[in-house]
């Protein structure tokens, strides 16, 4: 009977492993994934996580390593607001992974339906699409269903609410801030005149001034990267943050909006709006999309300081 069931086990391992090559490999061999480095990382590391999953299942069971466990401590962020007099504390949970996805928002979904039906966190595509189970897992901000489990079963990961935000429940964070500050960059198409042919809802565009918006465009308004920027902790009242400078930018970008000028004049009143950034790149090294706010926040500056020259 053991004898039977392991090849199936050998493969699963073997398959997984030959995933976990593949995504080190880079482009080519994951070719959905070019150009998107931070999803070939989590390929791999969800990959290795289910081979060395799947090893840890088979010494178990051959007796080889009776202690080989697929059990993993979480711990996370527990406040609940209707508990005033009860401070904040890091809840332990132990989840199976062998009977768990492999993502960390798999995880929490487990905890929620099996363990404890209180706990608060926000999901709703889990494709990395809505940009809503953004949090801190294991110290960097990301989105759960995009950010593979850590498989290493002796160390516990630790899942904690965006930092700097005023939290509302357990891992849910207050957005009001964030999103008011994406709506005064006027994230939407303004024209200035009609449309030659008088059709004004048709704005042309050619291939390479859409592709202008590539990098752009993708952004998903999870605020990982804002949370992430030592200047949006300080002034986050002041300073818009990398995630409504990288839409603001955008839309200068787009050869169908009439209002660039106007757009970077409109961020360049009052200096923290844009200035405050100081280019140490948090922003960039953080986004579970693999955009660049830094560089879109560059670029907006020099397109402030030729029109100044
Ligand atoms: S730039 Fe990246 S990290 Fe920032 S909000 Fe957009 S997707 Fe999220
Ligand atoms: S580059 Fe600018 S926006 Fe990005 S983390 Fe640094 S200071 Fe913040
Ligand atoms: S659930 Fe939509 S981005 Fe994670």
């Amino acid at each position: 009977m053991l004898r039977r069931a392991l090849p199936a086990l050998r493969s699963v391992k073997d398959g997984a492993t030959d995933a976990a090559r593949q995504a080190a490999k880079g482009d080519a061999h994951f070719p959905s994934l070019r150009g998107h480095p931070a999803a070939r990382v989590n390929a791999r590391e969800s990959a290795e996580g289910q081979a060395r999953l799947a090893a840890a299942e088979e010494e178990r069971r051959r007796g080889a390593r009776p202690e080989a466990t697929t059990v993993k401590e979480f711990q996370v962020y527990r406040w609940n607001p209707d508990s005033p007099g009860r401070r904040p504390f890091l809840q332990s949970y132990l989840v199976d992974l062998a009977s768990c996805g492999p993502m960390v928002l798999d995880v929490l979904q487990k905890i929620k339906s099996e363990h404890d039906p209180t706990l608060a966190f926000r999901r709703s595509c889990r494709e990395g699409i809505c940009g809503s189970c953004s949090m801190s897992i294991d110290g960097v901000n990301t989105v759960a269903c995009l950010k593979p489990v850590d498989a290493d079963t002796s160390r516990p990961s630790m899942i904690t609410p965006l930092p700097h935000m005023f939290v509302v429940k357990d891992l849910v964070v207050d957005l009001t801030s964030f999103y008011q500050q994406y709506k005064s960059v006027e994230p939407w198409l303004k024209t200035k005149e009609w449309r030659p042919g008088g059709a004004r809802c048709e704005h042309p565009q050619s291939p390479a001034q859409r592709k202008k918006l590539d990098g752009l465009y993708e952004c998903i308004l999870c605020a990982c990267c804002s949370t992430a920027c030592p200047s949006y902790w300080w002034n986050s009242e002041a300073f818009l943050g990398p995630a409504a400078l990288l839409h603001a930018y955008r839309w200068v970008s787009d050869s169908r909006d009439d209002y660039g000028e106007e757009r970077v004049q409109a961020l360049s009143e009052g200096w923290d709006k844009l200035y405050r950034c100081r280019m140490i790149k948090s922003c960039t090294a953080t986004c579970p999309k693999s955009l660049d706010p830094a560089a879109a926040i560059s670029a907006l500056k020099a397109l402030h300081q030729l029109r100044k020259a």
